[in-house]
């Protein structure tokens, strides 16, 4: 590997310094490129850009490979919880017994919100989609710790442990409450006596006459679920989270905008939009071929949803381990026959063998089976995205972590080639038509 590479423009060589990642990842450096040569690098979508050095999360596309913090997440799913996992991605180590002990003792203070931010839900119309709710109540989490929220970094770095456990922990409450509101439920505050997957479950669906008993198979298949989406490095939402962070903006701020880049179809909105996907294909008696087929024209609005992935070229490990979970989790419920999942075996298997899809490394990805997943645990449609939402704060609170302890960071401004008219003068109204 050259340490340095050479880029010829123009009539003049530059010799730009190369970057080599722990795993190998090799990169030029182009920080000094519009100011030694005029130019700037174009790349539309980010697909050839590193926008940082991260120590979080390795993904390797091609051999489909995801590590968090250097675990691969074949072993995290097999052995640690969501919980420990989260710990794990935002202080770099599995935590030792005493401080899990401390971490959960600090998530169970940390659950309930404060009584006047249950007002705030009245404040939105009933069938909000609860993922604006979360975005808007996160923010405003904020308000009620000013002294974590102060948008100086060195100050809200001081208090890192105490504000990543309020987000975690409340961030499930909220959630919860988001969808009691949307039903006119009553509230169920959080017990001090159930982890956090059965916590959750409690405060969505308990009854003021019928506690909810989560079954330990639905909890642990909602604790795979928030797992296997804890991290996943710089995708929209995690870079969304960063540039907001690049600014200043504190731990609660840059998250609630990490939850509006989530929401799109193209990113963590895509676990719902299977689901309608699949029920269309089953409401029109398509047996999935008809929807293949129609995929392929290559229009954004009938593509396969819940196949494909920027990174993955490969099988999404995490959709591997979704899927095998999914059948656990079947089985234990007694569902038999779910007329859904048939259609998306038999998407995939078509899917599988179509030159269109193999030629441009089309495979399924996490969203494919973790709408099915939350729709056997009873998780309703429009939380679909919130479930997301919650179990990818780890990776939020990390890279926002990484960002504000950077002390050579510099504010997230890329250019960009300007394409609209040439200098013109202003045209007075009377000038410029009917
Ligand atoms: N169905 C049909 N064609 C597709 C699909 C799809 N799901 N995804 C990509 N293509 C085609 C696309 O039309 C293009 O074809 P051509 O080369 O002929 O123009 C080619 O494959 C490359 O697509 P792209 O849009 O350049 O790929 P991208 O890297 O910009 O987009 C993606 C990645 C995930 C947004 C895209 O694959 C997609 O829209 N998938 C469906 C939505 C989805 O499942 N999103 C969840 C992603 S995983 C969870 C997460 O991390 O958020």
């Amino acid at each position: 590997m050259p340490s340095h590479v050479t880029l010829k423009l123009d009539h003049k060589e530059l010799s730009l310094p190369t970057i080599v990642g722990t795993e190998g990842e090799k990169a030029f450096d182009i920080r000094s490129l519009r100011n030694d040569s005029g130019y700037i690098a174009y790349d539309e979508g980010f697909g050839n850009t590193g926008s940082c050095e991260s120590a979080v999360t390795f993904v390797d596309g091609e051999a489909g490979i995801l590590r968090y913090r250097g675990y691969p997440i074949e072993q995290l799913a097999e052995h640690s919880s969501f919980i420990e996992t989260a710990y794990l991605i935002m202080n770099g180590e599995l935590p030792t017994p005493a401080q899990r002990k401390r971490f959960s003792q600090l998530l169970t203070e940390n659950a309930p919100i404060h009584s006047t931010t249950e007002h705030l839900y009245e404040g939105f119309p009933w069938d909000a989609p609860p993922m604006a709710i979360l975005s808007a109540m996160l923010n405003s989490l904020g308000c009620y710790y000013p002294h974590l929220a102060t948008n100086d970094h060195q100050r809200d770095l001081e208090n890192f442990e105490e504000t990543a456990a309020i987000i975690i922990s409340k961030v499930r409450t909220i959630a919860a409450y988001s969808y009691r509101a949307s039903r006119g439920l009553p509230y169920n505050y959080p017990r001090r006596d159930l982890p956090y997957c059965e916590n959750f479950l409690h405060m969505m669906f308990s009854t003021p006459f019928e506690p909810y008993i989560a079954l330990p198979e639905v909890a642990q298949a909602l604790n795979l679920f928030l797992l296997l989406h804890a991290d996943h490095e710089q995708n929209c939402s995690t870079s969304t989270v960063r540039t907001v962070a690049s600014s200043g903006a504190n731990l609660f701020a840059s998250t609630a905008a990490g939850v509006c880049a989530l929401w799109g179809p193209l990113h963590g909105g895509a676990n719902m939009a299977v689901i309608e996907m699949l029920k269309s294909i089953h409401a029109e008696g398509d047996d999935g071929t008809k929807f293949v087929a129609a995929a392929k024209s290559g229009k954004a609005d009938k593509r396969l949803m819940g196949f494909g992935h920027r990174v993955y070229k490969h099988y999404d490990p995490r959709a591997k381990i979704i899927k095998e979970s999914f059948y656990n989790t079947l089985a234990s419920l007694g569902i038999k026959d779910d007329p859904l999942l048939n259609i998306a075996m038999r998407l995939e298997a078509a899917a599988l063998k179509d030159d269109y899809f193999l030629s441009r490394k089309l495979y399924p990805n996490v969203d494919f089976y973790s709408g099915l997943i939350m729709r056997a645990i009873g998780i309703p449609e429009n939380m679909f995205t919130v479930m997301f939402a919650i179990g990818r704060m780890p990776g939020w609170i990390a890279n926002w972590k990484e960002v504000a302890s950077n002390p050579k960071g510099r504010i997230y401004r890329p250019r960009q080639i300007y394409v609209g008219p040439n200098k013109r003068d202003y045209v007075p109204p009377h000038q410029r038509g009917a």
